[in-house]
């Protein structure tokens, strides 16, 4: 357990909701009122708030449908278009020249398009994607910076009915060429590289390198210029992006999908070595995007500007930077480039330029800041700033307060997040101004949100910690792993016997009923709110000749959360360069976000007497600590000596 979940144990501050008389949910009652709705009526409640809240081209009359669990599907009889409820509704409710996405490049450069442009842009894109030969249910790999073309790209294919894959712009090429083999995508639309600390990150090279094998699904490139960087254009394959738009109509019509038609797939690491393809159906998707924004943010889409920091190549970027907002008809802010570039001052500046009034981060990015020192923040008008969200990782209590006090002013309520990549919008959320809050606690399930904390048995637990799970399906609950059922099955429905969904962290729940996340307790870590698998980045290892064997494990970290910590049993004595040779391997194989921070050359590992490693036992000496786990199934108990001599 790292020393900021020890520090949440103890945590007893209770911060009242600011009064707010102008928000839907303004006391606890509020909420228990919504909740009591839910239990009486569950099917009934969901069916009320997809009808007010998306508009349909063909009305439902299905709300759930368990007949298939834990394969649970929404409203399914439904057809609607994702791009019509983020963009024509607005425009047909006069809001065309409301601005939809404000952006700021990293070099300073400004961009704002209103609804109307947006409109006219995606539907370019998204013919050009058809005479690009992209059908319904093709998929389309998205491999950019935040630069709008990748919002625009994603809701082109929505628009018809293509399933989008984003792959994060810091993945290696052969991350991508994983991605885009598992999904079988036709089209990468990717840019010649996006600013990056003052520099321009190449990324359409690492397309080409991609592509040099298992692809072969792949028809064509589609090259927006954003850098000014040298592209190696393929006659017939790569097409630049402004002239196949510039030739396309500002008209498509948007294509009717059912309710469970597939939106997009997005990768996310699990405990063994394969990326999961996780992915998420339309309409369920949408209302809970659309939803949360209310329920978690009290978004006012006529007056906020909110900002979700996050990359769109992660769940967080989906569905708060793009389809959450949009959905609503408000204004959401993209930026490019590095938060520390050219100074640590850059996000404060970014919120004070553009009158951000909701603001939605990372606990890693908030730690970094800190160090950084106030006088930063002190230089920016923040005043406009009313909501603050966090998200990805437990808070330490320390960071929550730095973040309320200097950020929030003692004035905005702090929203700390807890969801996955998997449950497609937030779950367990202090709704601001509700819910008091207690500095390190995502607080209670939202509305028809139906969580428990449960031992290995699937009893629920009142006293000390236990694992977490939902215990009601929820509309945009991942639909399945892209082409393996039966991993869907096994990695969160087995271990409940299809009662309840896994969602592979422990918590514990507080007398209050407040959940109290406490990490992941599958080999998955998490790395300034980044999932990565351990077994991924040990197979990475292990690729490389002079590797025999690999353990990572995570070491708690001050700025990360979590950091790499790799243990490694080499073929041969090591070589001078060894650990940097080893570190740029894993770089190349997943990304620069993989790379271990530590690496431990050791003769052997501890395992036990049926060859499993001990990682528990690991992350103790990767900690420096005592070993607090059971070692009497070690098979050679001389292991953890050797370990501990040769750090
Ligand atoms: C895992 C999901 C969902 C967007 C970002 C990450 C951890 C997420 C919190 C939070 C404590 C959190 C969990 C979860 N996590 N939010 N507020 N408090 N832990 O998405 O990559 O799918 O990772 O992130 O361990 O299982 P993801």
């Amino acid at each position: 357990m790292s020393e900021s979940i020890l520090s949440v144990l103890d945590e007893t501050r209770v911060f009242q909701p600011p009064y707010n008389d102008r928000t839907a949910f303004q006391s606890m009652a509020d909420l228990q009122a919504i909740q009591q709705e839910f239990s009486e009526n569950f099917e009934e409640k969901w069916r009320q708030l997809a009808e007010q809240n998306l508009q349909w081209r063909k009305p439902f009359s299905v709300v759930l449908n368990e007949s298939k669990a834990p394969f649970y599907t929404w409203f399914e009889d439904g057809a609607l278009n994702l791009s019509e409820n983020c963009i024509d509704r607005h425009v047909q409710q006069g809001l065309g020249d409301r601005t939809a996405i404000i952006w700021e490049g990293e070099p300073g450069d400004v961009r704002r398009i209103s609804y109307q442009q947006l409109l006219d842009e995606v539907c370019r894109a998204a013919n050009g994607m058809k005479q690009l030969g992209i059908e319904s249910g093709d998929r389309v790999v998205i491999y950019m910076p935040m630069i709008p073309e990748a919002a625009i790209t994603m809701l082109a294919c929505t628009r018809i009915g293509a399933i989008h894959s984003v792959v994060f712009g810091a993945f290696s090429s052969h991350a991508l060429r994983e991605r885009i083999h598992d999904a079988g995508a036709k089209l990468v639309v990717t840019a010649d590289g996006g600013y990056r600390r003052g520099a321009v990150h190449a990324l359409k090279p690492k397309v080409d390198e991609a592509l040099e094998c298992n692809c072969d699904t792949i028809e064509h490139v589609l090259v927006v210029k954003r850098g000014e960087n040298p592209v190696d254009w393929q006659a017939g394959r790569d097409v630049e992006w402004r002239a196949l738009l510039d030739a396309q109509p500002a008209q498509c019509e948007a294509l009717a999908l059912n309710a469970e038609h597939p939106l997009f797939i997005l990768y996310t690491s699990g405990s063994t070595g394969k990326p999961k393809g996780i992915v998420h159906s339309t309409a369920g998707y949408l209302l809970w995007a659309h939803l949360t924004m209310t329920y978690s943010f009290d978004f006012r889409p006529a007056e906020d500007v909110f900002w979700c920091t996050a990359d769109v190549g992660w769940i967080t970027g989906h569905t708060y930077s793009v389809y959450g907002p949009l959905s609503n008809g408000g204004t959401t802010l993209m930026y490019e480039g590095v938060p520390t570039y050219p100074d640590a001052g850059r996000l404060w500046k970014l919120c004070e330029d553009h009158a951000v009034s909701v603001f939605y981060t990372a606990p890693t990015a908030i730690r970094a800041l800190i160090k950084a020192g106030d006088a930063w923040p002190e230089k920016y008008d923040l005043s406009r700033l009313r909501v603050l969200g966090t998200v990805g990782e437990p808070i330490n209590p320390e960071a929550w307060m730095w973040y309320h006090r200097v950020i929030g002013q003692d004035r905005c309520p702090i929203v700390d997040t807890w969801w996955q990549t998997e449950t497609g919008g937030h779950m367990l959320v202090p709704m601001p101004f509700a819910v008091p809050t207690k500095p390190g606690s995502a607080a209670l399930p939202l509305p028809g949100i139906y969580a428990a904390v449960v031992d290995q048995e699937g009893e629920p637990v009142t006293e000390g910690g236990g694992l977490l799970v939902i215990t009601r399906p929820w509309p945009s609950m991942l639909r399945g792993i892209w082409g393996d059922d039966q991993r869907y099955i096994d990695t969160y429905w087995r271990k409940f016997n299809h009662r309840y969904y896994f969602a592979g962290d422990g918590a514990r729940i507080d007398q209050d009923g407040y959940f109290w996340i406490m990490g992941r307790v599958d080999d998955v870590l998490n790395v300034s709110g980044h999932r990565l698998g351990s077994m991924e980045i040990e197979s990475a290892l292990v690729s490389h000749p002079a590797v025999a064997e690999a353990a990572v494990v995570g070491r708690p970290d001050e700025l990360k959360g979590e950091a790499v910590y790799a243990f490694v049993v080499l073929k041969q004595p090591a070589t001078e360069n060894l650990k940097s040779e080893l570190l740029k391997h894993v770089t190349q194989e997943i990304g620069a976000i993989a790379r271990p921070d530590d690496i431990h050359f050791a003769e052997n590992l501890p395992k036990t007497r049926s060859g499993k490693i001990m990682r528990r036992l690991l992350r103790d000496i990767a900690a420096g600590r005592d070993i607090t786990s059971d070692t009497s199934t070690l098979e050679d108990q001389q292991v953890i000596q050797q370990l501990r001599d040769q750090p």
